[in-house]
């Protein structure tokens, strides 16, 4: 939908919270309470889910009566395909994307999708709270969307529903969910595969069906929406990293009293640290569950294994290189240890 002066105006009108925010900040604080809206696409049972929940409880903590969050899980309000368009027209407040969805809004954020840049999670953590990472949250507010943190879920591992699943050429052919990335499809492609694009919600029934053969995900997704039990082979690549960015409309948190959006700054830094100090519990406790129920095999792979993968992925970097900038990349890099 097109959003036009008027439309917007209308849901600055509709909008309790925009017309207690913006118009009657006093009289509204002392009658309706300012309502936001948090929806994301994953279970509860994920580092997200919990970290909404968090937020939830802390924030009304710190402003009873006033602020009230609703919490939305699994797509139940806005899948992929909606959540962005929903945020900036005013119809929910907070979003939680993976940092692989944001690339209509701006190519710099692509640097979390290059494959086999980050060793591991904590590289990932001292790149977003270095100030690269911490510009990036900023880099879209001229598209409407302010970043107020970054929340990890940890490494991707890729999937398929063959038995042989070690090196880059036994998915040669297969057909692969993927995000909506470009550099994601470019990393399929460069493995000979065929990426598909397709929302979260989608991807069980896509494998089940037959529609794709393989995706890529966390431990913890891949539990919590049974990946495990409509695919055979789960390769341990750590190719890659789902995080996500928490992403409010920017206008609407400006226009909040200044007391709210501190409080609400406050609520989410120790929302963040809750939420990343669970990921890597969550992660290890759902491979477990996936071992344990014998569904999928998990494949571990030999560091020949994985310089294969990598050499296989490697064309994707000089592809994107121009897009991201080359001092994001070497930021990046200078992360691990
Ligand atoms: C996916 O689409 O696979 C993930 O980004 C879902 C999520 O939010 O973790």
């Amino acid at each position: 939908m097109k959003v036009t002066p008027r439309t917007r105006r209308q849901v600055l009108a509709t909008a309790g919270v925009m017309a207690g925010s913006l118009a009657l900040p006093f009289m509204a604080s002392a009658q309706s309470p300012i309502v936001i809206k948090f929806a994301h696409v994953v279970a509860e049972q994920t580092p997200k889910g919990q970290g909404a929940l968090k937020f939830k409880e802390l924030a009304e903590k710190k402003f009873p009566g006033r602020v009230q969050v609703q919490v939305f899980p699994s797509s139940q309000l806005f899948g992929d395909a909606k959540e962005m368009e929903a945020l900036l027209l005013g119809d929910v407040q907070l979003i939680a994307p993976s940092l692989s969805k944001f690339d209509r809004y701006t190519k710099k954020v692509q640097v979390f999708d290059l494959p086999f840049l980050f060793d591991d999670i904590d590289a990932v953590d001292r790149f977003q709270s270095g100030p690269q990472g911490k510009a990036l949250l900023e880099s879209m507010v001229n598209r409407g969307l302010r970043g107020l943190g970054y929340w990890h879920n940890g490494m991707k591992q890729l999937s398929t529903n063959k038995d042989k699943l070690t090196r880059p050429e036994d998915v040669k052919g297969l057909k692969f969910r993927i995000q909506a990335s470009d550099v994601l499809e470019a990393q399929f492609r460069a493995l000979g595969a065929s990426p598909q694009k397709m929302a979260f919600s989608e991807v069980y029934q896509a494998l089940q069906t037959g529609v794709v053969d393989g995706q890529e995900n966390t431990w913890s997704n891949i539990y919590s929406q049974k990946f495990h039990e409509v695919q055979k082979t789960i390769a341990e690549t750590n190719h890659g990293v789902i995080d996500y960015m928490v992403v409010t409309n920017a206008k609407w948190f400006d226009g909040l009293p200044a007391d709210i959006r501190k409080g609400l700054s406050e609520a989410m830094t120790e929302a963040t640290a809750y939420s990343n100090k669970l990921a890597l519990d969550f992660n290890e406790a759902d491979r477990k569950k996936i071992a344990d129920a014998g569904k999928a095999k998990i494949q571990k792979l030999s560091k020949e294994d994985v310089a294969a993968w990598r050499k296989a992925m490697e064309p994707v970097w000089k592809k994107f290189e121009g897009d991201i900038g080359r001092d994001l990349i070497d930021a990046a890099l200078k992360s691990n240890k």
